[in-house]
């Protein structure tokens, strides 16, 4: 399976942090943002990675992460999204990356404590269609919101006012090849952009989705009460981690 960090976008809701550079390139503790989704995919066993990104800044990503080299990779694929037109935009970006592969789609700005392993697994298994995985939060209007009826998600609906559940779509997503004709279908929303929760709707009608539950804690870090959770629950999770170690030698 192949690999896809979306990292364009203006990052408008972190101005002036992002006046003068890209949203995942910002410190999220002790590493640049972006570093996070990467080893995230890494850790799921995928090794062939393109990150879309985007704005004034983009040369930077390739002096900050150069041929995936501290990732272990052998090699790392860039592309450049004009303009903001949203998230299912910049994933049409990579369609000839993709070349008929399924994918992993992550935003650029998401960051989790655990691993994916299981739930990309389990989609390799999966003949066709998609896979999200959900998280339980208290602020579900945020985000893209989950139905669900039994064992199936019946609609997603993006930041809705009155959420259905308290099940976030987090900005995890794996898909078949079918993804880019979807994408292709697809009108720009009220906020002018290609909305991925139109995407995943659209799997949804065709009754080829999916979904697990993440396990671990999981953020974005796109306003600036989100980014200042993500430093702190990634060094709790490093001091956690630190005096875990400590105590195994004692
Ligand atoms: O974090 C999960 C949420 O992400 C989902 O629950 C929502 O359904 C989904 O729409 C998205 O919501 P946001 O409004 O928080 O997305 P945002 O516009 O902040 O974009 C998230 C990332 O997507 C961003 O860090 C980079 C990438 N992106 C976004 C846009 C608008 C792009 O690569 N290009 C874009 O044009």
């Amino acid at each position: 399976m192949k690999g896809i960090v979306l990292a364009g976008g203006s990052g408008s809701r972190l101005f002036p942090l992002t006046k003068i550079t890209n949203k995942h390139l910002l410190p999220i503790y002790d590493k640049p943002m972006i570093y996070y989704p990467i080893q995230t995919l890494v850790d799921a066993g995928i090794r062939d990675i393109l990150v879309v990104t985007g704005g004034k800044n983009s040369g930077d990503f390739l002096r900050l992460l150069a041929n995936g080299k501290e990732f272990g990779l052998k090699h790392i694929g860039y592309t450049y999204q004009e303009g903001e037109g949203g998230i299912a935009d910049a994933l049409a970006l990579a369609e000839h990356f993709s070349d008929g592969d399924k994918v992993c789609v992550i935003l650029g700005d998401n960051i989790i404590e655990g691993n994916i392993r299981a739930a990309v697994d389990e989609f390799c298994r999966q003949p066709s269609g998609a896979r999200i995985l959900l998280k339980e939060v208290p602020d579900a209007g945020r985000f893209g919101v989950a139905e669900i009826r039994g064992n199936r998600i019946v609609n997603i609906e993006e930041k809705p006012r009155h959420p259905k559940s308290n099940y976030a779509v987090t900005g995890i997503y794996l898909y078949d090849a079918t993804v880019f004709d979807k994408i292709r279908t697809l009108v720009p929303s009220g906020r002018g952009e290609l909305e991925i929760t139109d995407v995943n709707n659209a799997y949804i009608g065709e009754g080829s989705m999916t979904f697990s539950y993440l396990d671990g804690w999981w953020t974005d870090a796109g306003t600036f009460d989100s980014l200042l959770r993500a430093g702190n629950l990634v060094a709790q999770t490093r001091e956690r981690a630190a005096q875990a170690l400590q105590q195994a030698g004692t």
